[in-house]
């Protein structure tokens, strides 16, 4: 067996082996609502649900948070504001920080469903575009309105943000129920951006195909990228509460695995839309950092929907990660007649098998907290 055949298997036994319970990635994954401190002081309560949004989906695993909470405790009054965290943003791949922040925006998401089911009264503000880096703010006052107990379908969703996981394995071949595409769609819309499904039989699937074998060419010949890719990827089975496991890592970013006669490897060619039951393009109206915050909780929530159906997603960043292919992909999308102009993630979703979580940083080394007046 050659080497690149062996990384490829434990790149599949990374995601069908589970990890021992003592593993540091399960820590954070581990939360249950029944722990939450109601009789609390107010920043114990956020700092509780905060255990939540860094459970969201990031590009390479990047946790591209900060968290900042100026909190009094006597009055239950705070303000918690979100900011991108340039440091960590893979700067070849997504240069704008644009793919960082719809990161933020799934954390934001997570967050609010969080702060809704624990009853917390909260009204969050969107910073404009041109506020930097800083992206929102969550107030907290005992004189807001408590929040509305969660729909059904809302309560099922928060049930699985624990369970949610980037699923790089094969899925079976049986289509999602249209129902479900049609409520992925809808959420889509709620929250801001529009989500384009593709059926087996569309045949705008040819042309994202083509620009993610495109994408995957032009990044594995870059030494940059390939060098990122893997500073920002873990080998399987190890830990590391910032990275990303389940990567194919350097030359290329893996699409998912497919199981042929020759082996388990990555999905190339027409295996990229045979091993898809659903192709996805998420867009938005515009493009710019509060399109992008809008785009990430469109995303989290299709995830989070999904998942409540046995729904797996995994995701095709290669033609969003080149400019000149991401271009092309929006003159598909408006080829094809669609409304929408900004495309933002490319996802497959299918029915498949669990995985083990991503190691993520806890809520400690993302917030900060100071005693300044509360703005
Ligand atoms: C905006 C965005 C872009 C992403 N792009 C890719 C990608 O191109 N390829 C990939 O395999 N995973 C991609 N991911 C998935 C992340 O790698 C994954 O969320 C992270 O490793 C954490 O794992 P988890 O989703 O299982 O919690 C992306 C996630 C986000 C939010």
């Amino acid at each position: 067996m050659s080497p690149s055949e062996l990384s490829d298997l434990f790149d599949l036994a990374d995601f069908v082996v589970q990890r021992p319970a003592r593993d540091p990635a399960a820590g954070p994954w581990t939360i249950q609502e029944r722990a939450y401190p109601r009789a609390g002081a107010l920043s114990e309560r956020i700092r509780f649900a905060l255990g939540y949004a860094i459970l969201a989906p990031s590009i390479r695993n990047s946790q591209p948070w900060r968290f900042r909470l100026r909190c009094d405790d006597a009055t239950e009054r705070g303000a918690l504001e979100l900011r991108l965290d340039r440091a960590r943003v893979p700067v070849v791949a997504d240069p704008e920080g644009r793919a960082a922040t719809i990161s933020c925006g799934a954390a934001l998401a997570t967050l609010t469903l969080a702060l809704s089911r624990l009853e917390l009264p909260h009204a969050v503000t969107r910073l404009p575009d041109g506020a930097g880096d800083r992206l929102a703010l969550v107030r907290f006052d005992p004189a807001l309105p408590r929040p509305e107990p969660l729909a059904p379908e809302e309560q099922w969703m928060f049930q699985c943000v624990g369970k949610r996981r980037t699923m790089r394995g094969p899925m079976a071949a049986r289509p999602l129920a249209e129902r479900l595409t049609r409520r992925f769609r809808e959420l889509a819309r709620a929250s801001g951006a529009e989500l384009i499904t593709l059926a087996p039989e569309d045949p705008r699937r040819a042309a994202l195909v083509e620009l993610i074998e495109e994408g995957e060419a032009l990044q594995s010949a870059d030494p940059r990228f390939v060098d990122e890719l893997a500073r920002w990827t873990l080998s399987p089975g190890a830990a590391s509460e910032g990275r990303a496991s389940g990567l194919r890592r350097a030359p290329g970013l893996r699409t998912f695995t497919v199981l042929r006669e020759d082996g388990a490897r990555a999905a190339r060619g027409e295996e990229l839309s045979d091993g898809s039951p659903v192709m996805a393009i998420l867009t938005t109206e515009g493009d710019a950092p509060g399109d992008w915050l809008r785009a990430g909780a469109a995303l989290v929530r299709v995830l989070l929907r999904g998942r409540v159906d046995h729904v797996w997603a995994s995701f095709f960043g290669q033609p969003l990660e080149r400019p000149e292919l991401r271009a092309r992909l929006g003159e598909v999308i408006r080829a094809a007649g669609s409304a929408a102009r900004w495309p933002q993630v490319a996802l497959r979703l299918g029915h498949g098998g669990e995985v083990p979580p991503s190691p993520r940083r806890d809520v400690a080394a993302v917030l900060e907290q100071d005693d300044e007046e509360l703005v």
